[in-house]
């Protein structure tokens, strides 16, 4: 390919490469692969790291990858792309990736894109597994890297919140504060019990051992980035696709679009954050855009011609914002039009910065009717489970109540002149419209796509999921009125009752 194709053209840069991929099964990995080989069709194969899952050895986890609806479109316009998929067996958290001799020398040999996407995204892990997951898989992706004659770029997957230390964050690397090599040798040299004490204090101000560890990884990538050319591209948070290469796919019930799901289909009834906080969201299609872009700016220029690491921040900072509120009640006027299926109440739910108050209306709205349904479950002789739900409902909202009641600008405008830069011939494949988009519409899409994509409803039966729900908020009206009537009348029988009382005290 010629050398000015190359610099103007993004798919030309990644003609004739092989890439590697770590993460490729997660929410990211999958929309990159699904991406690469659909817009850069003369990729030559892309190893994805694999780790057995659940006795599932690595061939047949891409095989049921595949099978994801995201595939769709591949599979009817180019299904033979699917040959360039070659997992390799390996395991992040491992040293050197758990990868064989055999399988490291070959990508050593042949990979000159590396896209390191792998992290255990858990907030409640172990400081060893999650130093291992995040921190010295990172460092294991740069030996690995440094051993490549012809690497071109390495792109690191970050985060916004790993800098949450700061009301602003920059689109650039910021000073150690910790020794991650430091960190590496603790992990592998004291024992579980011993860390678990010693995480709160090691870990400080940050609020969980996953944006610790990420951290940390963020300063691998800084020290290697004088020998390697790098790219750190930091997310927010990642939810539904805009469009590419459909409208609302996504992989998980995390962010707004999960609230929206458990309060659309009656579980969740109150939610700790705090109303008036704009939360930072970003589209995964618009994340798998900016990699490729980033990754194929950084690797016109080799590290001798340009020693920096290319960092930016991929956050919905300068463009359109939306507190809780304005979500949550946009999300419910869609819920209410475009409902789930098999609602176990009418959609609704309060959010709530008091803790005391979150507290009063978990137990009254979560947990008394959970356990009421679930008795009656039990009588009915099935296993009750709704308890259990609402469980994992309370762990996962505290888990996240840290970033649901605080706010930080994080600055994108590197990433956003990237993307706006682009040539027209670029900006067909890889450019999004930024300036205009539709909160709405959006909302509606990815509400949409959790019913197909993760509940795999039928959108056929919508008329039946709004009779189901036109009956849900009757009953919710009723059990309201008589509410209110009872509460009504136990003061106006106190009243009667301290009026005879009183009666009596002046008959005395
Ligand atoms: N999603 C977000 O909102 C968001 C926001 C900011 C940054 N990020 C970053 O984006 C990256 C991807 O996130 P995601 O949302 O796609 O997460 P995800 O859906 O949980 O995917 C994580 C991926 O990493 C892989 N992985 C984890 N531990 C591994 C190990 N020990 N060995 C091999 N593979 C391993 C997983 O493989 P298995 O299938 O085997 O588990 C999976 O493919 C992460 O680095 C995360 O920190 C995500």
């Amino acid at each position: 390919m010629k050398k000015d194709t190359i610099q103007t053209f993004i798919p030309a840069f990644f003609a004739g490469r092989s890439i590697f991929i770590t993460g490729a099964t997660g929410f990211i990995g999958k929309a990159l692969i699904e991406k690469l080989l659909r817009s850069c069709p003369d990729v030559v194969e892309i190893f994805l790291l694999m780790r057995p899952k659940k006795r599932i050895g690595a061939n047949d986890r891409l095989k049921q990858m595949l099978n994801n609806k995201l595939f769709d479109k591949l599979q009817t316009e180019r299904p033979s792309s699917f040959d360039k998929l070659i997992p390799v067996t390996g395991d992040a958290a491992a040293v050197d990736l758990g990868l064989s001799p055999a399988d490291r020398q070959m990508i050593i040999d042949k990979v000159s894109v590396i896209f390191h996407v792998a992290a255990s995204v858990r907030f409640d892990d172990s400081l060893k597994d999650a130093i291992f997951n995040n921190t010295r898989s990172t460092r294991d992706v740069c030996i690995l890297a440094s051993n490549m004659k012809n690497l071109a770029v390495l792109l690191h997957v970050s985060s916004t919140y790993t800098q949450i230390d700061k009301c602003v964050v920059n689109e650039i690397l910021y000073p150690p504060e910790i020794d991650w090599r430091r960190a590496i040798e603790i992990a592998e040299s004291v024992d579980e019990h011993t860390l678990r004490i010693l995480t709160a204090k090691y870990i400080g101000n940050m609020p969980n051992t996953y944006v610790f560890t990420k951290k940390l990884a963020e300063q691998v990538i800084s020290d290697y980035s004088e020998s390697l050319p790098c790219v750190l591209l930091r997310p927010s948070i990642v939810i539904s696709t805009m469009e590419d290469p459909v409208k609302g796919w996504l992989d998980n019930f995390n962010g707004p679009i999960g609230t929206l799901i458990g309060g659309g289909k009656g579980i969740l009834r109150v939610f700790y954050a705090d109303p008036t906080v704009v939360s930072d969201f970003i589209p995964v299609d618009l994340i798998v855009k900016l990699m490729i872009i980033t990754a194929w700016h950084r690797g016109l220029k080799t590290i001798s011609e340009d020693k920096t690491a290319h960092v930016y921040n991929c956050s919905s900072n300068s463009l359109k914002k939306l507190n809780m509120m304005q979500i949550q009640q946009t999300g419910f006027e869609i819920v209410r039009q475009i409902p789930i299926e098999g609602i176990i109440w009418s959609p609704h739910t309060t959010l709530t910065k008091n803790r005391w108050m979150y507290y009063i209306l978990m137990l009254l709205l979560h947990v008394l009717p959970a356990l009421c349904i679930d008795s009656i479950i039990k009588l009915c002789g099935a296993r009750p489970m709704l308890l259990k739900l609402q469980r994992k409902v309370y762990v996962s909202n505290s888990a996240l109540s840290y970033f649901l009641l605080n706010e930080w600008s994080f600055k994108n405008s590197q990433a956003l002149n990237i993307l706006s830069n682009l040539n027209a011939e670029n900006a067909k494949d890889f450019g999004a419209d930024l300036m205009n988009i539709d909160v709405r519409e959006y909302f509606k899409n990815g509400i949409i796509g959790s019913k197909i994509y993760l509940l795999n409803e039928d959108m056929k039966n919508l008329e039946a999921a709004r009779l189901h729900r036109k009956r849900m908020d009757w009953l919710h009206n009723i059990i309201k009125m008589m509410f209110i009537i009872s509460v009504l009348w136990m003061i106006y029988r106190k009243n009667i009752l301290s009026n005879i009382a009183n009666l009596f005290v002046e008959g005395i």
